[in-house]
């Protein structure tokens, strides 16, 4: 069973004052499930349901149509490449497979310390600036080696 925090039941109540359908309103109490638990749980796609009036498979198959919410635990930090032609161009999968090494992980791992994840993602719209790299909401553009070890030492 999943249980929405207090403070997320207060926005969930004005969210749901926002939309004409209640449906509408999945999206954000996806966004809600994420930010409590880390990732959306079953056990929170269903009781989604039950608020909005969808089954678990309808929230599931919105869920995993979009690739900022994870269906699994995932670390502190999502690093997430792009590997769209503008960033596969300049040279992602040479930055990918430095930052999976430097990691000790493959793509689509956690580190054992549940500090990094390492994600392929399609275009994150920035291409004038490729390769790009997200970490969690934050973008980092025209990407070298030298500019992941530093973000990473940062983030550790
Ligand atoms: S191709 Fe990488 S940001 Fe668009």
């Amino acid at each position: 069973m999943f249980v929405f925090s207090e403070a997320a039941e207060s926005r969930i109540e004005k969210i749901l004052a926002k939309y004409p359908f209640k449906k509408s309103a999945m999206l954000p109490l996806l966004t809600l499930a994420q930010e409590q638990e880390g990732y959306v749980t079953p056990e929170a796609m269903i009781e989604i349901g039950k608020r909005l009036g969808a089954s678990p498979a309808y929230v599931e198959s919105v869920c995993t149509f979009y690739t900022m919410y994870f269906t699994k635990p995932v670390g502190k930090y999502v690093i997430k490449f792009c590997i769209n032609i503008s960033c596969h161009l300049n040279g992602c999968d040479n930055l990918m497979d430095y930052t999976t090494n430097k990691l000790g992980i493959q793509v689509g791992e956690t580190t054992a310390d549940k500090k990094f994840t390492i994600l392929r993602e399609e275009c994150l719209a920035a291409c004038s600036e490729a390769p790009v790299m997200q970490v969690n909401n934050k973008y980092y553009v025209a990407l070298t080696p030298e500019k992941v070890d530093q973000v990473l030492a940062a983030l550790k």
